[in-house]
């Protein structure tokens, strides 16, 4: 038995969610191209949990839905007022998803329906926890979602407390739809193997945002933004760039275990982060990305990947940093639940086997002789 680090190249489920062939992206066969420019992320959603797009009527079904579970039982609300100050945004998330399961009645049941039903409570409170959790570190009231209008509006009006600009639910409801799923991404497997021990859906999805959390997963958002405000100026990109790459150390935002030719979902985030600036007013941020990806694809030919010109844009839009990944997990929540869905349609407990390195014929050695 041979191990390979990273499973890099291993199959290790079969999926009819998305898929990723010769570096194009695809949701239930639909290239994200398309998405991106004429989807709703609830259609995503839909399409992600049902395998096809919803009819009006479903689309109208599932809005009604989405506001109906959307309200956060008040006693999570309650817990995050006890959060220590300076709490990290993706551990608070984590800690309130496990603590749904507590006031949720039918957590335990694994029938199908059922779990279609906690997929859209999930998808429906995320949102307000993120929002929540903003509202209350900042000492404000949360504020209560709001009815039949899209995620995108609803999450910027919970931050904000005002009604955001088309131009704004126009660019999240973008980035939620590319964000919404990726194969067997590292958290997505994290639900699956949950799952396929019969355990519950708010387990799978725990265990998904724990794994999303990591700097070499949905973190990296987090890590551009915190590299670009080192960086500070357009002047600083070059001599800020180079050092890191003399020092080998990663760039976050760049490189992908399966792209090895670009991430199709980067230049819609690169175009909106462009056209965001353009509409602010201020080039900065767009102009400083733009040259470190010139820098880094010229001199170590890593493209960047969907957290590069995720991390602009989110600032653009007025969200703070800390909640770049959070945000990230309320549009892939969608493709979690997908995911879990299809594992307990066809379950088989996931447990592979590892390469033993360790030495062989050792001896108990009683305490006294231990040195
Ligand atoms: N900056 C500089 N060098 C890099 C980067 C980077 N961002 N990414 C990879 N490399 C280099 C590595 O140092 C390594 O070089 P070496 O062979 O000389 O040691 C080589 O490219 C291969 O890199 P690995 O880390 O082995 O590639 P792997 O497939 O394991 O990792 C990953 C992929 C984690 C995405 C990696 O490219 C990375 O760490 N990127 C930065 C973090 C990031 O942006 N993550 C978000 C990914 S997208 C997502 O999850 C939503």
């Amino acid at each position: 038995m041979t191990a390979t680090k990273g499973l890099e190249g291993i199959v290790a489920a079969s999926s009819s969610i998305s898929s990723i062939i010769d570096g194009v992206l695809t949701y239930r066969g639909i290239d994200i191209d398309e998405l991106a420019e004429k989807a709703t992320f609830e259609e995503v959603a839909y399409l992600l949990w049902h395998g096809k797009l919803p009819t009006q009527s479903e689309l109208d079904g599932l809005l009604a839905q989405l506001g109906e579970y959307a309200a956060v039982p008040e006693q999570v609300i309650a817990g995050l007022r006890l959060y220590p100050a300076g709490s990290n945004s993706m551990a608070a998330l984590r800690t309130v998803v496990s603590s749904l399961a507590l006031y949720d009645e039918e957590a335990q049941d694994m029938s199908r329906e059922a779990n279609v039903r906690k997929a859209v409570k999930l998808q429906a409170q995320l949102p307000t926890v993120v929002a929540a959790f903003a509202r209350i570190r900042q000492g404000k009231e949360p504020i209560a979602p709001k009815k039949g209008v899209p995620i995108a509006h609803n999450f910027l009006y919970m931050l904000t407390g005002e009604e955001p600009a088309a131009v704004a639910v126009e660019a999240l409801n973008k980035a939620l739809v590319l964000h919404a799923d990726h194969e067997l991404n590292a958290s997505t497997f994290a639900a699956r193997v949950t799952v396929a021990t019969l355990s519950d859906i708010y387990s799978g999805v725990t265990s998904a945002i724990g794994a999303l959390k990591g700097p070499l997963h949905g973190g990296a958002n987090e890590a551009v933004m915190v590299m670009l405000d080192e960086i500070g100026s357009v002047a600083n990109v070059e001599p800020y760039i180079q050092a890191k790459l003399d020092r080998k150390d990663k760039v976050m935002g760049f490189g992908h275990r399966v792209y090895k030719n670009g991430d199709p979902r980067a230049k819609h985030l690169q175009a909106m982060s462009r056209q965001l600036g353009e509409l602010n007013g201020d080039m900065k941020l767009y102009d400083m990305s733009v040259k470190i990806e010139d820098l880094v694809t010229g001199q170590k030919g890593l493209k960047p990947n969907v957290d590069f010109y995720s991390a602009s844009c989110y600032t653009m839009l007025g969200i703070p940093r800390d909640l770049f990944t959070p945000l990230f997990a309320i549009s892939r929540v969608s493709g979690w639940t997908a995911h879990i869905l299809e594992q307990l349609a066809d379950n088989r407990l996931i447990r592979p086997r590892a390469e033993y390195v360790g030495p062989v014929g050792q001896h108990y050695v009683p305490i006294a002789q231990r040195g």
